[in-house]
């Protein structure tokens, strides 16, 4: 019986996971990014004192979560509509896979080395900030 309950959560939490679907996986992803450089940028602006425990954990949460970065499994074919997924995304296929590649690369750089002043982390901010910018613009609708 015990067995029984274990494999139907287990299915029950299969089914949602599917659900909840690759826009919605790639926009948590997105939120993720958005709150690991909102730790930063006041740390970069001087605005906050460098605090290396703060700047570590943001480093590695954006890390953690841009390697969760699955183009195949989170932009499936079809999924842009009602997003802000622009369909250049799947007419340039190959330049998108490698925007993602560049930026996996350039967060693994930065976690490898993480800033230790102010000064590094208004680079690593660049540096990675470079990447969302960049692809936000060919690939994601303007807010109107
Ligand atoms: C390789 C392309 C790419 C990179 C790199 C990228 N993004 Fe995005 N981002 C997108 C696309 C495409 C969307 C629109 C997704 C949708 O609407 O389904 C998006 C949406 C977002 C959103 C809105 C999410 C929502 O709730 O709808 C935020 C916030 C965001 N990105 C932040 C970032 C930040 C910060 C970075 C860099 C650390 C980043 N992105 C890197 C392509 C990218």
């Amino acid at each position: 019986m015990k067995k029984f309950l274990l494999a139907a959560a287990a299915l029950t939490f299969a089914v949602t996971a599917s659900i909840a679907g690759p826009v919605e996986d790639r926009e948590a992803m997105m939120k993720g990014f958005g709150g690991a450089l909102g730790q930063l940028g006041p740390i970069a602006k001087g605005e906050k004192p460098y605090d290396a425990a703060v700047v570590n954990a943001a480093i590695e949460q954006l890390s953690a979560n841009a390697m969760k970065f699955d183009v195949a499994a989170m932009f499936p074919a079809g999924s842009g509509e009602g997003t802000e997924a622009l369909p250049a995304i799947w007419e340039n296929m190959a330049d998108f896979e490698a925007k993602v590649a560049k930026f996996k690369a350039d967060v693994a750089g930065v976690a490898a080395n993480p800033p230790a002043d102010q000064a590094a982390v208004g680079a690593a901010l660049g540096v990675i900030g470079g990447n969302c910018g960049a692809c936000h613009q060919t690939y994601r609708a303007k807010k109107s």
